[in-house]
C-alpha cells in the first residue's frame, strides 16, 4: 500500500496528531485535506508537547513533504506564526512545504463574522473556534471567497476584496470601522502575500506524481467524523469533510487513488462545543476522564465534553469511512477505573436504534443502552507488547472490535510516538 487516509472516527481529538507523527516516519509525503486552524494537533517533540493547527506534523521530519491543499482554509497570518515558530526551532521549512494555489484564505472579517454568529441569541450557538472557518467556508461556496492564486495577485486581491468587503458592509459595520479593516487587511496582505507566494503550488499535480512514482502518502484530516458537515450531528459540525470522501476532493484526486483508511478512536468520548452527545458523564467519571485524559481544547483551552465509548457512533463512522482498521488511543486513561461501560445501541421512545439517527431531536433525546466490562485491571502505560496487555484490556478491545466491525490494529498508550504499539506482528499499514 502506498497511500493511508488517517482520520478521526468521532468528535476530533481523538489523537491524530500523535497517530500522524508515529506514521509520517514511514511516510514521502503528510498531506492535509480539510479544516483549517481550529484544528490544534498536540504532540511530543523534544520531550515536550508541542501544538501544530495547521502544518501537519510530518513538518518535524527533516526530508518529509507536507502539503496543504485545496479542500483546506488558510489564515496567512496564523501560517506564518506557526512557521516562524518552526523555523526558531530550526526545522527547514523551504522546499518541502507547499499550499495550494486553490486553497480559500481566512480574512480578519471572517473571524469578525464567526464571532459575531456565535454571540447573536436568534441563531444556533454551535460553540465553534471562533476563528473564521465557518464563514470563509462560507464565501466558498457562495463564489465570492478569496483563494490563495486570487491573494498572491495583489490585482485580484484588491478587487476581490473590495466587492466582500461591500456586500458584508451591513454585518461588519456593527462591529468595526470598515476603513481601518481593509487598511489592516492591506497592511497584512503587502507582508503575507510576498510571504505565501513562495510556498503555492499545484498541489494535486505534485500528488498525482507522488502517487505514480509509487511514494507513500499519508492524508490526513482535522477534526473527526461526528463534525463532518454532511454526516455528522448538523448542524453542530465543522464546515468541512473530514470523512474520507473529503480526502477526494480535497486533494484534487480519484477515489481509486485511497489504498486504505485508518480511523482513529479513542477509548472513551469526548467533544467540544455545542451539539448532542449521547454518552456525556456528568459525574465524577467524566471528571476523572477529563484529568486522566488531559481533555482540554488544544486550540482553544476550553474543558472537553466526556463519556463512554459509544459503538453507534463508531459503526456509523466505519461505515461512513469505509474503514477496516483503526488505533484506539488514550487506552492508559482507562486505567484506575473499577467498571468501564460502553454504549451499544441507542433507546428513543421504547425503541432501540444500532444506528446513528439522522434527527437532532433524537439525538438529542435519546438514551444510551450499555454493556458493562470490568475495569483494566492492570497498568497498560508502558507496555511494549499487545501480550503483555492486562486480560481485561485485551477483552476490552476485542470487544469493540466486534461491536463496530473493524480490526484494531493499534494501540497507542501514551501520548509519545513510541507509546504505540500493534495489536499482531503482521501491522503494516503503508
Ligand atoms: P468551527 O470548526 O470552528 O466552525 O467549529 C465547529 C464545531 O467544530 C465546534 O463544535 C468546534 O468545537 C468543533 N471543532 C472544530 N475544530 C475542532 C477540533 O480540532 N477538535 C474538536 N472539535 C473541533
Amino acid at each position: 500500500m502506498s497511500t493511508l487516509v488517517v482520520l478521526g472516527t468521532q468528535w476530533g481529538d481523538e489523537g491524530k496528531g500523535k497517530v500522524v507523527h508515529y506514521l509520517a516516519e514511514q511516510a514521502d509525503y503528510i498531506v492535509r485535506y480539510q479544516g483549517g486552524n481550529n484544528a490544534g494537533h498536540t504532540l511530543i517533540y523534544e520531550n515536550k508537547p508541542f501544538v501544530l493547527h495547521l502544518i501537519p506534523s510530518g513538518i518535524l521530519f527533516p526530508k518529509k513533504i507536507c502539503i496543504i491543499t485545496n479542500g483546506v482554509v488558510v489564515d496567512p497570518k496564523a501560517l506564518k506564526e506557526e512557521i516562524d515558530v518552526l523555523k526558531k526551532k530550526k526545522i527547514p521549512i523551504d522546499g518541502r512545504f507547499f499550499v495550494s494555489e486553490r486553497a480559500h484564505v481566512i480574512l480578519p472579517y471572517h473571524k469578525l463574522i464567526d464571532g459575531m454568529l456565535e454571540s447573536d441569541t436568534t441563531q444556533t450557538k454551535i460553540g465553534t473556534t471562533k476563528k473564521g472557518i465557518g464563514p470563509c467556508y462560507t464565501d466558498k461556496v457562495r463564489r465570492v471567497g478569496i483563494r490563495v492564486i486570487d491573494y498572491i495577485d495583489k490585482e485580484v486581491f484588491l478587487e476581490l476584496l473590495d466587492q466582500n468587503l461591500k456586500e458584508k458592509e451591513n454585518m461588519l459595520k456593527r462591529v468595526c470601522d470598515i476603513k481601518k479593516l481593509k487598511a489592516e487587511i492591506l497592511k497584512d496582505h503587502a507582508v503575507l502575500s510576498k510571504f505565501l507566494k513562495k510556498y503555492v503550488a499545484d498541489t494535486s499535480v505534485m500528488i498525482a506524481d507522488a502517487i505514480a512514482k509509487k511514494k507513500k502518502v499519508l492524508f490526513e484530516s482535522a477534526q473527526g467524523t461526528m463534525l463532518d458537515l454532511d454526516y455528522g450531528t448538523y448542524p453542530f459540525v465543522t464546515s468541512s469533510n473530514p470523512t474520507s470522501g473529503g480526502a477526494s476532493t480535497g486533494v484534487g484526486m480519484g477515489p481509486s487513488n485511497v489504498d486504505a483508511v485508518l480511523g482513529v478512536v479513542k477509548a472513551y468520548t469526548t467533544r467540544v462545543g455545542e451539539g448532542p452527545f449521547p454518552t456525556e458523564l456528568f459525574d465524577k467519571t467524566g471528571e476523572f476522564l477529563r484529568e486522566k485524559g488531559q481533555e482540554f481544547g488544544a486550540t482553544t483551552g476550553r474543558p472537553r465534553r466526556c463519556g463512554w465509548f459509544d459503538a453507534v457512533v463508531l459503526r456509523h463512522s466505519v461505515r461512513v469511512n469505509g474503514i477496516k482498521h483503526l488505533i484506539l488511543t488514550k487506552l492508559d486513561c482507562l486505567e484506575g477505573l473499577d467498571k468501564i461501560k460502553v454504549c451499544v445501541a441507542y433507546k428513543y421512545k421504547g425503541k432501540i436504534l444500532k444506528d446513528f439517527p439522522a434527527s437532532r431531536i433524537v439525538q438529542r433525546d435519546c438514551k444510551p443502552v450499555y454493556e458493562e466490562m470490568p475495569g483494566l485491571n492492570g497498568i497498560v502505560r508502558g507496555v511494549t507488547k499487545f501480550e503483555k496487555l492486562p486480560a481485561n484490556a485485551k477483552k476490552y478491545i476485542k470487544r469493540l472490535e466486534q461491536l463496530v466491525g473493524a480490526k484494531i490494529d493499534l494501540i497507542s498508550l501514551g501520548r509519545k510516538r513510541e507509546e504505540t504499539i500493534p495489536a499482531s506482528k503482521n501491522v503494516k499499514l503503508f
